[in-house]
């Protein structure tokens, strides 16, 4: 089928949920997709966050090739040999003891957020009221279901559905005083992005950060660190918290975990795992066994020496690339973000610049409708930036040029 063909009958038949780029993706290399005609795409996007290790990673595609003649799936009520050691790797790797394993981000905020529900219970079931309120912060994204949406800040993704879960409460971002003040003996758990992906790749300041984990501590609410777009080495950091010194009760990881399959994990600590016993929660994909065998390789590819040093450098260039844009091309307002997650905000809405370079063979994202969003894969080179800072420049020097002449007539 031909992309138009392919396209039409999406029309027809799928729940209209997506605005799809125009590219019928047949096969991917490295940092490259590449369409049904044979052309080539450059990928700043990874799969939103999920192409860590880039397309066809000779290692994954070996796992992904021996478990396919051996057994797809047994279900959590059957044991296999590599959910325990994932568990057991991912937990070391962020300072904590016990992991439940789910299939998407949206399903492990969801089941953090029961988490810290059982946890207060469990912990002041003496107290005369009830301990469930959950603390998210303003301009957040946590998902789609109804808890992790009710924690999400956008009203045009919650409105239409409400009511939600109740006992969520926004407190400002980066504001510590009014975060202070949030802060009541309901409280049962904050949850922060470290670094907001979809708000526009805005950083958490430090200060914030450490208060609000000071905070849960001296109220015994959890605090949960939704790692699911700028953990697992996207910041350069194996995790992002782990920049700011802090020590989270709960982490969410998912997205690049598997290497492209569907895993997300709550990683938390031992006492709060504690509040979940058989029956209380589950799932029946969840932590499933060729996803955690990819895990696994996963984890031990981004541990390698020198692989987060190289998102680091990477990064720092990327970075200084976009600087120099900004200097030249006006219409870049900001840029933004650590390691091989960031931004340059524009003046003007970014979805003529995602179709231009798209047509120039550059997938690239645009969130809050004038931020362009770099996710690419972690294994990208400098010749891959300066590829995509050619594709950009005479774009956004165009754009420059009509912002310029629009804002002299006005
Ligand atoms: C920070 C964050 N949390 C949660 C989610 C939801 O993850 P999923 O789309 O896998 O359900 C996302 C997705 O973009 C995210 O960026």
């Amino acid at each position: 089928m031909t992309l138009e063909e392919i396209s039409n009958l999406e029309k027809r038949v799928l729940i209209p949920t997506y605005e799809r780029m125009p590219i019928l993706a047949v096969r991917g290399e490295g940092c490259y997709l590449y369409d049904d005609r044979g052309r080539r795409y450059l990928d700043f996007f990874g799969g939103l966050a999920v192409s860590s290790l880039g397309y066809a990673h000779p290692e994954i595609l070996a796992i992904v090739r021996d478990d396919s003649e051996t057994l797809l799936h047994v279900s959590n009520l059957i044991y296999h040999r590599y959910q325990a050691p994932l568990a057991e790797k991912l937990a070391g790797l962020a300072g904590l003891e016990r992991v439940f394993f789910g299939n998407s981000g949206t399903e492990v905020t969801e089941g953090a957020i029961k988490l810290a529900r059982a946890y207060a219970r469990r912990r002041h079931y003496a107290e005369p009221f009830e301990r469930y309120e959950l603390l998210a912060v303003e301009n957040s994204f946590h998902g789609r279901t109804l808890g992790a949406l009710a924690a999400t800040w956008p009203e045009k993704y919650r409105r239409p559905f409400e009511p939600l879960v109740p006992g969520v409460r926004f407190v400002r971002l980066n504001d510590v005083a009014h975060l202070r003040e949030s802060f009541t003996r309901r409280v049962a758990a904050l949850i922060v992005e470290t670094i907001q992906g979809e708000g526009g790749v805005i950083p958490v300041g430090a200060e914030f950060l450490r208060t609000a984990a000071e905070l849960c501590r001296a109220h015994d609410a959890l605090f949960i660190c939704d790692e699911i777009q700028c953990g697992l080495g996207r910041t350069g950091f194996l995790f992002e918290f782990q920049r700011h010194g802090l020590k989270p009760d709960v982490v969410l990881v998912a997205k690049s975990l598997a290497a492209g399959l569907p895993l997300g994990a709550i990683i938390a600590r031992e006492a709060v795992a504690e509040a979940f016993s058989p029956g209380l929660h589950g799932t029946t994909f969840g932590g499933g066994l060729l996803q955690c065998r990819l895990a696994l390789k996963v984890l031990e590819i981004i541990e390698r020496p020198g692989f987060l040093k190289h998102v680091r450098e990477v990064g720092a260039y990327f970075r200084l690339q976009l600087e120099k844009l900004r200097q030249e091309c006006p219409v870049v307002r900001q840029v933004r973000g650590e390691g091989l997650m960031l931004a340059a905000e524009l003046a003007v809405p970014g979805k003529e610049v995602v179709r231009r370079a798209l047509e120039a063979g550059v997938v690239l994202n645009c969130t809050q409708e004038r931020v362009l969003r770099f996710l690419p894969p972690l294994i990208l080179g400098r010749h891959h930036v300066d590829e995509l800072i050619s594709t950009l420049k005479p774009i956004l020097a165009a754009l420059s040029v009509d912002q310029q002449a629009q804002e002299v007539h006005a």
